[in-house]
């Protein structure tokens, strides 16, 4: 059926999603399997790692061969292998390589080894084929937080990152410390709707520092004892407020830092990426902020969290790129963006 096109079979196992994904000429979705294992890890409020690998462990299998048949393809007809080597869960990266090494091995298939953040950035051009680089990607998920300057495809210059919590990590505890449950992010989202995000003067952290590196641990904290002053006085606490004002801090400082380091590079695209780039008022503050001098891209939901689309999406340019990656490799739970 699709005789000359490059076909890449995508693998995800960097946290608590099992993904595999088929993806024609880096562009085209023919299958996207995302199994969430959220419900295994709700009751503990955040990822449970070794509940994790063990979920990844039992998944894997199913789910590429879903991808496979749904994508109605089969695995002579593949490309490449792509897989996420990191950064991520140690234990949860271990299946999806051990996966993709061995359907390499008995194929003869080439192993792609993909940076899970770079997958991120990639979802964009899967949803929008005409972005080209050079842009700012503000790259926010469950486990990071980089803005990043994009100069061409593979060329990344990160400019700051979170120095403790991830953007989609202070969602998750907030969340879980206000019973409201898990993932926090789009339920905290979908409640400050209802709120005032100026009700609650929260910190905003390091919105006038120099650089473009993030702090949330303050506002966490800051958070925390507003509710514990609160009972301590009796005074009843308004959750749309609360939430909305804690959202407004954590979008502040996102939206100034990125519109400064685009400012900075003197580019004209901005790129959102990760779990938390689904965030509603981080999307609608930062189209607002920039006005029309710049264009505002974002994937839509399901390629904004984590799927193995974004995986074959960025493995096809390392193929064709000539990038290979041995049998011997081993994940690389921090690899960073811009490593071999
Ligand atoms: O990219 P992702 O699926 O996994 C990681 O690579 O970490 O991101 C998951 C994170 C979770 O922390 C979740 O709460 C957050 O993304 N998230 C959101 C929203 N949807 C997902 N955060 C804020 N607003 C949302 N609408
Ligand atoms: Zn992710």
């Amino acid at each position: 059926m699709t005789g000359k096109s490059l076909l890449i079979l995508g693998i995800e196992t960097s946290c608590d999603e099992t993904s595999a994904a088929v993806v024609a000429d880096g562009k085209r979705i023919l299958s996207n399997i995302v199994s969430s294992q959220v419900d295994w890890h709700r009751k503990f409020g955040g990822v449970v790692p070794e509940i994790a690998s063990r979920k990844h462990l039992e998944l894997i299998n199913l789910v590429v061969s879903e991808a496979l048949t749904q994508a109605g393809v089969a695995l002579g007809d593949l490309t490449a292998i792509a897989v996420t080597r990191g950064p991520g869960l140690v234990g949860a990266l271990l299946i999806g390589m051990a996966e993709a090494k061995a359907l390499s091995y008995v194929t003869g298939l080439p192993l792609i080894g993909v940076n899970h953040l770079e997958g991120h950035i990639f979802a964009n051009f899967l949803e929008h084929p005409d972005l080209k680089p050079p842009f700012v990607s503000l790259v926010v998920s469950g486990g990071h937080t980089s803005l990043v300057h994009v100069g061409d495809y593979g060329n990344y210059d990160v400019l700051g990152e979170t120095l403790d919590d991830a953007a989609g990590e202070a969602f998750d505890k907030i969340a879980k410390f206000l019973g409201l449950g898990y993932p926090g992010g789009p339920i905290i989202d979908e409640l400050a709707r209802k709120g005032k995000p100026e009700a609650i003067d929260f910190p905003r952290a390091m919105l006038k520092t120099k650089g473009y590196d993030f702090s949330l641990s303050g506002l966490k904290t800051a958070v925390l004892n507003y509710v514990a002053r609160a009972k301590d006085e009796g005074r009843g606490v308004n959750l749309p407020d609360l939430v909305a004002s804690f959202q407004a801090a954590i979008v502040d400082v996102q939206v100034h830092k990125t519109l400064r380091a685009a400012e900075e590079k003197g580019v004209d695209k901005i790129v959102l990426a990760g779990g938390v780039a689904a965030n509603t008022a981080l999307r609608e503050k930062l189209r607002g902020a920039m006005g029309k001098k710049m264009a505002l891209f974002y994937p839509s939901i399901v390629l904004c969290t984590d799927n193995a689309a974004m995986i074959a999406c960025a493995g096809h340019f390392r193929y064709l790129k000539g990038e290979r990656l041995s049998l011997e490799a081993n994940p690389d739970p921090n690899l960073s963006l811009g490593s071999p």
